[in-house]
């Protein structure tokens, strides 16, 4: 059996130093100063952490927004705050989200690879984006879907690119393993509307036949930060896991109360 728990959208805030900051940045550090500090805690993420930690499983994805304003030292600090899983050995997946690209920063790419090849513990993904567990019959996909868009607009795509490459790997492949794909963007919201370019994936619609083309039948996001899972189209199961640090009970009501969720085969 291969346990994954799955977490989103911790949202970890630092202080931009003076030479981080441009027009981008200054709204989303007021927009973490004046709403989201008061919704977003780190007590709901380690303690999520901790009881993930003492049922471990044997990977974590993290589908996007380990941080608030894509700095450098908030993936440093989200390393720090996911220590209590990778110094069990459980490695942590991660992906990007809207929040950790903030603009054509390579330093803040940069660092976020590193942090990401670090949580991983060594582990790598091919180079189509995918991990395989043969012995257990689950390939899993990690999409980054995070570009750098412009102020006021959260969307983003997968890209041509990656969706041709996966699709020839694909092809090439079959192994009739379970498929389990990781985004960042929900293909429709709770409500069961498609999320609009402006606010989700330009390019659903082709990811949406990637999944039906190479029978992926569950996706893992985030983004949306209140838990649900749906069937955007026939075969595939959409779990959106919601803010992995959430307080905001009125708003977000969490069914599980548990701030992330298990997936067991
Ligand atoms: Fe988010």
């Amino acid at each position: 059996m291969l346990r994954i728990a799955h977490i989103s959208d911790l949202h970890i805030a630092c202080t931009p130093r003076w030479e981080q900051l441009n027009l981008k940045r200054i709204f989303g550090h007021l927009n973490w100063k004046l709403n989201r500090c008061r919704r977003h805690s780190l007590k709901v993420t380690e303690r999520a952490l901790e009881k993930i930690a003492a049922d471990p499983p044997d990977l974590v994805i993290l589908t996007g927004d380990l941080g608030q304003m894509g700095l450098p030292q908030e993936f440093e600090k989200a390393e720090d705050i996911l220590s209590p899983l990778t110094r069990k050995g459980i490695p942590v997946f991660s992906i990007n989200g809207n929040h950790d690209r903030y603009g054509q920063e390579p330093d803040s790419d940069k660092a976020f690879e590193e942090s990401r090849e670090r949580l991983a513990l060594g582990m790598k993904v091919d180079e189509s984006g995918m991990l395989n567990f043969p012995e257990e019959g689950i390939e899993i996909i990690l999409l980054n879907q995070a570009q750098v868009i412009p102020l006021f607009k959260s969307g983003g795509w997968n890209g041509e690119a990656a969706i041709a490459k996966l699709d020839s790997a694909l092809t090439d492949r079959k192994t009739g393993a379970l498929r389990i794909c990781a985004g960042h963007y929900p293909f429709i919201s709770p409500s069961g509307i498609w999320l609009p370019p402006v606010c989700g994936m330009r390019d659903a619609e082709a990811l949406k036949d990637l999944f039906i083309r190479h029978q992926i039948s569950l996706y893992l996001c985030g983004h949306i930060h209140a838990p649900f899972r749906s069937t955007p189209f026939d075969g595939c199961l959409q779990l959106c896991c919601g803010s992995s640090s959430i307080t905001d009970m009125v708003r977000y009501i969490r069914v599980d109360n548990g701030a992330y969720e298990i997936i067991e085969r």
